[in-house]
């Protein structure tokens, strides 16, 4: 599977929706999350993604490794989002920063 990492947190682009053929991202309020059940690998959101939070499981960084299982749990009570939408107002502020698990909202 793939992994949205914490880069996404305060930022959701959502520009990775649109081009995933299988529709496996779930949308919460700050942070989007790839189902591991439905992800096939296919790679074409990672390019897409303007803060580079997308990353294959196998390429996680150690700093990183939580967001796995969090990704996976999430995933199952989020709703789908299958198109782009506005980013959050101050997306483009909080896109370099890191350390942002706290800021999570589930
Ligand atoms: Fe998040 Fe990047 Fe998608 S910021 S919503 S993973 S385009």
């Amino acid at each position: 599977t793939h992994v949205v990492t914490e880069a996404c947190i305060r930022c959701k682009y959502t520009d990775c929706v649109d081009v995933c053929p299988v529709d496996c991202f779930r949308e919460g309020p700050n942070f989007l999350t790839i189902d591991p059940d439905e992800c096939i690998d296919c790679a074409v959101c990672i390019p897409e993604c303007p803060a580079n939070a997308i990353v294959p499981e196998e390429d996680v960084p150690g700093n990183q490794q939580h967001m796995i299982k969090l990704n996976a749990e999430l995933a199952k009570s989020w709703p789908s989002i299958t198109k782009r939408k506005p980013a959050l107002p101050d997306a483009d502020e909080w896109k370099d920063k890191t350390g942002k698990l706290s800021e999570l909202i589930r």
